[in-house]
C-alpha cells in the first residue's frame, strides 16, 4: 500500500476510532504527590522553564511525533510549529521515512522550521529504516528541516502487527550505535505506546543516545490502530492478533521508573498517555526531564494553532498548579520532591527491585 495513503489512514483512524489502551492505563493513578496545604509559594513565583538538550524550554513539555508527507501532514506540522514557537516549546516531527521514499513530500516536514525558527524540532526515522538506508542519507533528512535531534523510534510491536510489514530485528541495535557515532547531533531514540524497562535503557545509554522518550502503555495503542486498518482491510488474521495486544507493553509510570533506575545521564523523557498537568508533575517526580504529548495535539491541530494553543496552556497551568500544591516553585525542586507510590506500581517496583 502506497505510504501516504497509510499515514492519512493512521490520521483518520486516530480521529474516529477509540485508539488507546482499553483495560490498562499509565499507572499513574498509583502516583501520589504530597499535597501541601500551607504551601508557601505562589503561582507568579512558580518557574517552569527547563534546559534540555542545549535549548531553554519554557516549561517541560513537548509534542511528540505525529505525521508528515501528504498536505495533511503538512497542515498539522505547520500548525504544532507555530504553537511551540510561540509558546518556547518544542516538537518531534513525525517518520520522515516517506521522504526517503518521496522526496518530493519533504515540504510537509520542512514547515516546521519555516513556522518555528528557534523551537527545538527533532528529525524522525523508525528503527527499520537504519537497515535501508545509510547515515547519509539521514544527515539529509536532518538537514532538511534543520533539525536540533534525530528521533529513532521503536515500534515492534506496531512492525508486527501492520498488514503490510515483514519485520526483521536483528542487528538494529547495532545501527542505532553506528548512527549515534556519525550524527553531530544528539539522537533520542522513543518508544512509541508500549513503554520500555530498564535492560533495554542500559543498552541505549551504553551507545551514546542522548535523551530516551518511554513512551508508555497507557496513551495511544498501536496495536489497536493496527487492528482497526486490519478490520478495515478485511485481514481477519491481523485484527485478531491484534486485539490481543490493545494492552501490550509497560505503563508509562513504571517505564519512567525503569528507565530512571537505568540511566546515568541521558535525559528522559516521558510520554504515553499523559493528559494532565498532574500526570505531567507527577512524571517529573518520577524522574523524567522532559514530557511529551501526541494525541490531545491531533484534533486541535486540524483547526489550528490557537487550538494548540489552548491545550499546551491548560497543560503548563495545571503542571503550574501542581507546583504549588506540593510546595516547590521551579522543575528542579519538582524533581526532588518523593511520590507516594501505591497499588500494583508499588508492587511492580518491589517486584523488579527498583528504588520507587
Ligand atoms: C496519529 C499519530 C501518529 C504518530 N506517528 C508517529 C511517528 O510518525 N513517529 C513516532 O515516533 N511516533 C509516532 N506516534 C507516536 C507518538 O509520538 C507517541 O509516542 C505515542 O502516541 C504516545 O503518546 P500519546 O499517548 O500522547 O499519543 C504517533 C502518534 C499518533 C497519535
Amino acid at each position: 500500500m502506497d505510504i501516504e495513503v497509510r499515514k492519512d489512514e493512521h490520521i483518520e483512524i486516530c480521529l474516529a476510532e477509540a485508539v488507546e489502551a482499553e483495560r490498562e492505563t499509565t499507572w499513574l493513578e498509583y502516583v501520589y504527590l504530597p499535597h501541601r496545604c500551607l504551601p508557601e509559594v505562589d503561582p507568579e513565583d512558580v518557574g517552569l522553564e527547563v534546559d534540555f538538550l542545549g535549548f531553554r524550554f519554557s516549561a517541560p513539555i513537548m509534542v511528540s511525533a505525529i505525521t508528515g508527507g501528504s498536505s495533511l501532514g503538512f497542515k498539522i506540522n505547520a500548525n504544532i510549529a507555530e504553537a511551540v514557537e510561540k509558546l518556547r516549546l518544542g516538537m518531534c516531527v513525525g517518520s520522515q521515512r516517506i521522504a526517503l521514499e518521496k522526496p518530493e513530500t519533504v515540504y510537509s516536514f520542512k514547515i516546521a522550521r519555516e513556522r518555528a525558527p528557534t523551537a527545538f524540532i527533532s528529525a524522525n526515522i523508525g528503527f527499520q529504516e537504519l537497515r535501508r538506508y545509510s547515515v547519509d542519507r539521514l544527515i539529509e533528512l536532518v538537514e532538511s528541516i534543520e533539525a536540533d535531534a534525530l528521533t529513532i523510534h521503536l515500534n515492534p510491536l506496531q512492525e508486527l502487527l501492520q498488514i503490510e510489514s515483514k519485520p526483521t530485528f536483528k542487528g538494529l541495535t547495532s545501527k542505532i550505535g553506528e548512527a549515534v557515532k556519525q550524527l553531530r547531533i544528539p539522537v533520542i531514540v522513543k518508544e512509541t505506546g508500549a513503554g520500555m524497562i530498564r535492560e533495554d535503557a542500559v543498552k541505549l545509554e551504553e551507545l551514546g543516545v542522548k535523551a530516551i522518550d518511554v513512551a508508555g502503555l497507557g496513551g495511544t495503542s498501536w496495536s489497536r490502530v493496527e487492528y482497526h486498518r486490519a478490520v478495515r482491510w478485511h485481514n481477519y488474521l491481523k485484527a485478531g492478533v491484534s486485539k490481543a495486544f490493545w494492552d501490550w507493553g509497560i505503563p508509562t509510570a513504571a517505564s519512567i521508573i525503569e528507565v530512571r533506575s537505568a540511566v546515568r545521564s541521558a535525559r528522559i523523557i516521558a510520554s504515553g498517555g499523559l493528559r494532565s498537568g498532574v500526570d505531567i508533575a507527577k512524571a517529573i517526580c518520577l524522574g523524567a526531564d522532559m514530557c511529551a504529548v501526541a494525541l490531545p495535539i491531533l484534533k486541535p491541530a486540524l483547526r489550528g494553532p490557537h487550538e494548540i494553543e489552548k491545550i499546551l496552556r491548560i497543560l503548563i497551568e495545571g503542571l503550574r498548579t501542581a507546583a504549588v500544591l506540593t510546595g516547590v516553585s521551579r522543575i528542579d525542586e519538582l524533581k526532588k520532591v518523593k511520590p507516594i507510590i501505591a497499588g500494583r506500581l508499588a508492587e511492580w517496583v518491589n517486584e523488579r527491585g527498583l528504588k520507587g
